[in-house]
């Protein structure tokens, strides 16, 4: 998302200026490219050394610092940058930006930037009600000037109320919005996936499995946090890669899976990609390994799992909005799913064939139908991720509706 955009990240001084070093790390993992700027106030908190470890970049402190201006200049650095990030920033570097003031190597280069500044300010309660800082925040905002955050809640200085620096996915997600020209389509927006398979043990040893990679699920949860959406993936036991900017809870069995989905509402959209075990042992029978026994082959005492995906779309309170589940079948692929979204009272159903000819489970395609209320929409075999994209642009429009 953020390719090849180079970022000037103004720390200032505040006790949150430990979350601007995880504030780059995260800019840099989707792309950009970040150079520091730490205040005096800011050196209070974190030293020059971690941000330049941090970003591979020298990390500039001083105006009058006889080596900075040889390497860098005030202008030169205000200049190569796509945006000027101000994190955390106090009300003391939004009142000298308010009013022009210039008077050290931070308040040179917002007076000398020609670029986009973003503002995420954090300080004390009172201070940011103050009409100082209000008049200031109205001036910075008449300018032109970015606002992300503040948050409200529990202060550094034990106080509650506003002034929190925002936390840094939405700080992120400004970002991303900014370069992408505005609020992404999905922007703000709260969505779970489930992914992945479920395993029910059967013993300390043995368990029940299936055998979904979790691929389409994780393409699709990182292509929703593309296009702006906080993304909470509850995954299965897969061995694939957390996309980027997705929250991602890790669960072996089908009550664990309900429970973290249920934790994450309330949410916007759900969707349900996993491949949930139906049953699972009855509890209490599985605390010692099973022997073998002249008795014959042991019968496993099964009962059934909760199904997420109804239970999901059959909330009478906090429903989300819009609920999309994937069947898997392996023959009358249309008609069953049909079926099953009736069933499971979702409002879209993915169909795909997971039969052994289709090569699905496991693999790198899908040919999937997509089924609503409306009809069905037969895409062509692609790639699990271009399915994702599509899946997620189809996710947007619906919810535009
Ligand atoms: N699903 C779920 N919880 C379950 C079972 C399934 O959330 N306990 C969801 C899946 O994530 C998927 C949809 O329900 O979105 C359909 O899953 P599928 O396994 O195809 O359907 P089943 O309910 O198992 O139906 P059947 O066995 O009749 O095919």
């Amino acid at each position: 998302m953020l390719d090849g955009k180079r970022i000037l990240l103004i720390i200032g001084g505040g006790v949150a200026a430990y979350k601007s070093l995880d504030l780059a790390r995260r800019l840099m993992e989707r792309g950009a490219s970040v150079r520091g700027v730490l205040t005096p106030g800011g050196q209070q908190f974190i030293t020059p050394l971690s941000v330049a470890s941090l970003t591979g970049d020298e990390c500039y402190t001083d105006l009058f610092s006889l080596k900075d201006e040889a390497e860098m200049g005030h202008i030169r650095l205000s200049r190569e940058a796509d945006l000027v990030l101000i994190a955390p920033a106090t009300a003391d570097l939004m009142a000298k930006m308010a009013n022009g003031l210039a008077n050290d190597l931070a308040s040179t280069i917002l007076l000398a930037t020609d670029k986009q500044v973003m503002v995420a300010p954090a300080m004390n309660a009172e201070m940011w009600a103050h009409k100082a800082t209000q008049r200031n925040l109205e001036t910075l905002k008449r300018d032109g000037v970015l606002m992300v955050g503040p948050g409200a809640g529990m202060l550094a200085c034990g106080e509650v109320g506003p002034g929190r620096l925002a936390e840094v996915p939405d700080m992120v997600a400004a970002v991303e919005d900014f370069f992408a020209g505005g609020a992404r389509p999905l922007s703000g927006k709260k969505i779970i996936v489930t992914a992945g398979p479920t395993h029910e043990p059967i013993d300390p040893v043995r368990y029940i499995a299936n055998r979904s990679s979790g691929k389409q699920g994780f393409a699709l949860a990182g292509a929703l946090a593309d296009l702006g959406a906080d993304v909470t993936l509850v995954a299965g036991p897969v061995s694939q890669d957390t996309p980027i900017g997705v929250n991602r809870v890790d669960v072996q069995t089908a009550l664990e899976m309900d429970a973290a989905v249920t934790t994450a509402l309330p949410v916007d959209v759900a969707v349900c990609v996993a491949a949930v075990a139906d049953w699972r042992m009855q509890a209490g029978t599985m605390g010692e390994k099973l022997k073998k026994s002249k008795d014959g082959i042991p019968a496993l005492d099964l009962c059934e799992n909760p199904d997420i995906l109804k239970g999901l779309s059959s909330m009478s309170e906090g429903r989300p909005g819009l609920v999309v589940g994937f069947a898997a079948e392996t023959e009358k692929v249309i008609e069953y799913a049909r079926a099953k979204r009736e069933r499971k009272g979702c409002d879209i159903i993915i169909a795909n064939d997971v039969s052994d000819a289709s090569g699905v489970m496991g693999g790198a395609d899908n040919q999937v139908h997509v089924i609503t209320g409306d009809g069905v929409d037969s895409w062509p075999t692609m790639s699990k991720q271009d399915v994702a994209v599509r899946l997620a642009q189809t996710i947007a429009g619906a919810l535009d509706k």
